[in-house]
């Protein structure tokens, strides 16, 4: 079963732990160390407003159409 998910954020998501150090969780789905940011998402940085693109495994991008208007994104 495959599934297309769009991704708006280009950055991570900090969560502190009490006593800890802070962990830094994926938004933009580039990281190759899922949930954890690896840095990856600085490509995505580069993306220009109102359009879609596509990853490869990688890390390639290219502008595709926006075929999926519907989906929803987070
Ligand atoms: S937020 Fe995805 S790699 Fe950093």
């Amino acid at each position: 079963m495959a599934r297309i998910v769009k991704r708006t954020q280009t950055g991570p998501l900090k969560i502190e732990i009490p006593g800890g150090q802070p962990v830094w969780i994926c938004q933009c789905g580039l990281s190759k160390s899922q949930p954890r940011c690896d840095g990856a998402h600085k490509t995505a940085r580069t993306e220009e407003p109102g359009k879609l693109y596509q990853y490869d495994a990688a890390g390639n991008r290219k502008e595709i159409t926006d075929a999926f208007g519907d989906i929803t994104t987070f």
